[in-house]
């Protein structure tokens, strides 16, 4: 185990804001807004305006709500700051611009402390259709605007919370299976109808057609068989899990924890 988080969890919209960073702050970065070029906004407007008819309909209610709340548009790419000014007096939740993937201690600090760690790049027009790693249109467009309901976002700072506090590798990969299943691929039920809300599943046209025309099989939500299956990272998701609500989630972080994690203090 860690030794005990040097920041204080944010609990409210009002404190999150000033949380120091210690292990995240090597990563820490500038947006420089100005100095996107206009092919860049041209990729993100292309994007955004392929991708958001679709996740009007296959989207779930809160995400966009969530969207709306943040004001992404296909005008421009989005200013991470203006972004966390409309986000953090709803759930104390910030998109805060990192220099790329970050180390678990790192990683799991932001999350501890509402800070997204937000990437700034933009992919090029010749890979609009995949990338590997998550760029500025996954990040917003795909994480941010579930940050804006609070049970998802009290959820997601515990997790980060309980992460920040384990060195057992076997353990993290584990949890990891919890993230992979509900942040990045999760799915709900709303109205009789299988919905999006994993970020994974927002930004990929190939991961959603798989789920609607049943290549994925999508299953009820269980903690037992969620820590019992392995993440593919680069293959089209066999298998997913919908949830009813996102009370689920978060009680479900909450049994696994009690479970899993073996001192708490
Ligand atoms: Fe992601």
């Amino acid at each position: 185990m860690k030794p005990a988080p040097l920041i204080t969890r944010a609990t409210s919209p009002a404190d999150a804001a000033v949380c120091p960073l210690v292990h995240a702050a090597p990563y820490l970065i500038e947006q420089n807004s100005g100095a996107y070029t206009p092919e860049q906004h041209a990729v993100w407007g292309d994007l955004v305006r392929k991708r958001m008819p679709h996740l009007e309909e296959w989207a779930c209610l809160e995400y966009l709500e969530g969207f709306a709340l943040i004001g992404l548009t296909a005008d421009h790419l989005p200013n991470l700051a203006e972004v966390s000014q409309r986000l953090r007096p709803r759930t104390g939740w910030s998109a805060v611009p990192v220099s790329g993937f970050l180390p678990h201690g790192a990683f799991f600090e932001m999350l501890s402390s509402r800070q997204f760690p937000t990437a700034t790049w933009i992919r090029e027009r010749t890979s609009l259709d995949y990338i590997p790693q998550p760029d500025i249109f996954h990040d917003t467009l795909g994480h941010i605007p579930m940050h804006a309901h609070q049970v998802f976002g009290d959820f997601l700072a515990h997790y980060g919370s309980v992460c920040y506090g384990i060195d057992d590798h076997d353990l993290l990969e584990r949890l990891g299976r919890l993230f992979w299943y509900t942040v990045e691929f999760g799915l709900i039920r709303q109205s009789g109808k299988v919905k999006f809300y994993g970020s994974g599943v927002m930004s990929s046209h190939g991961e959603s057609l798989a789920i609607l025309q049943g290549v994925t099989e999508v299953r009820d939500f269980s903690l037992d068989e969620v820590l019992a299956t392995p993440v593919k990272v680069d293959e089209i998701q066999k298998v997913l899990f919908a949830i009813e609500s996102f009370d689920q989630i978060y009680e479900a972080m909450h049994d696994a924890e009690r479970r899993l994690v073996p001192v708490h203090v």
